[in-house]
């Protein structure tokens, strides 16, 4: 098969991804992964520019794009709300033409999909969702290179979001396992259901890979996955819905006992971190022997620097 050509490319959302291309994606993601663990050192973003916009806070994200980028050579700058003008004294537009004229890509977290939208409409250069409201596209690369490093062949195997159905993790895992054949189950109190006219579009591309996406508010529906997933309760932006949510998903807390209820000895935990013990989960299964959490982090640096390779046209290496 032809290898997919991402140069030039964003990534808004994986929804504007092939299953081929994210599957190319993950393939390279796995040879950074190798190269970096045989200190192979490369520099293969030299002469490269990237600014990171941050409108929220971050702490893998950041230092996932700044290292895999600097440590090819590639110059980072990070922008926070606090030091741009982004939104306040000039439109997304201008500055989005601005960073165009001046950087090789462009990196955004923040509160609307229509900001990172609006950046690659008008710079020109490919820009990265580092997360939004809505989606965190790179997030859902980690976490299925994570799936993919436990149990090999992705396709028709189960993975179970429990949690808030509706957030920006829960909606790009729907998306990446409906392109990739993965069966996605969200359990999740009917409040917090990801949407009818969503499922519609990922159950449409589940259709097509084999995969099935089904939504539930009963926590027996973890049974027979091959890993249980799980996010805050309330995701930054959302601090005042703190106490309503903690009512309304207290039941679906991950501990030993769900886990149990997948009824797989060699089921996994995953989590796309900042964690609170004792809310989503409970410290002996996030720091127990079924957590894959820290590969999952450190997969974000691999991944990020996959995509960037492969948009930026820097596969080959100019070392
Ligand atoms: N998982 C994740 O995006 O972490 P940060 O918020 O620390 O970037
Ligand atoms: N849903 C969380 C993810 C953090 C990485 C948030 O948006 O805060």
């Amino acid at each position: 098969m032809k290898t997919p050509n991402l140069q030039g490319r964003s990534l808004l959302t994986l929804l504007d991804y092939s299953p081929e291309e994210i599957r190319f994606l993950l393939d390279l993601s796995k040879q950074v992964k190798d190269e970096a663990k045989a200190g192979e050192k490369k520099a293969r973003f030299s002469g490269c520019t990237l600014a990171m916009l941050f409108e929220k806070r971050s702490t893998r994200t950041r230092c996932a794009f700044e290292t895999a980028f600097g440590e090819e050579g590639g110059h980072p700058v990070f922008l926070s709300t606090q030091d741009i003008q982004l939104g306040a004294k000039e439109s997304i537009e201008d500055t989005a033409r601005v960073l165009g004229r001046m950087f090789s890509a462009i990196q955004f977290r923040g509160f609307k999909q229509s900001t990172v939208e609006a950046l690659a409409a008008h710079s020109g250069v490919p820009v990265y969702n580092g997360l939004t409201d809505r989606f965190h596209p790179t997030q859902a690369l980690a976490d299925i290179m994570t799936f993919q490093e436990n149990f090999g062949q992705v396709t028709g195997k189960t993975l179970c979001f429990v949690g808030d159905g509706r957030n920006n993790v829960a909606r790009s895992l729907m998306v990446i396992c409906s392109k990739l054949g993965i069966h996605f189950t969200v359990v999740t109190p009917p409040e917090l259901n990801p949407g009818a006219e969503f499922l519609e579009t990922c159950g449409a591309l589940a259709a097509e890979s084999g995969g099935k996406i089904s939504v539930s508010g009963d926590t027996g529906a973890v049974s027979g996955a091959h890993a249980l997933y799980t996010d805050v309760w309330a995701s930054m932006g959302e601090e005042d819905k703190k106490t309503e949510r903690e009512a309304l998903l207290a039941p679906y807390q991950v501990n030993a006992a769900l886990m149990e209820k997948t009824g797989r000895s060699d089921a996994v935990f995953l989590h796309c971190l900042p964690a609170v013990r004792g809310e989503e989960v409970t410290a002996d299964v996030i720091d127990g022997p079924k957590s894959r959490v820290w590969d999952e982090a450190e997969n974000r640096k691999h991944t990020i620097k996959a995509l960037m390779l492969a948009t930026l046209g820097a596969l080959d290496d100019r070392s």
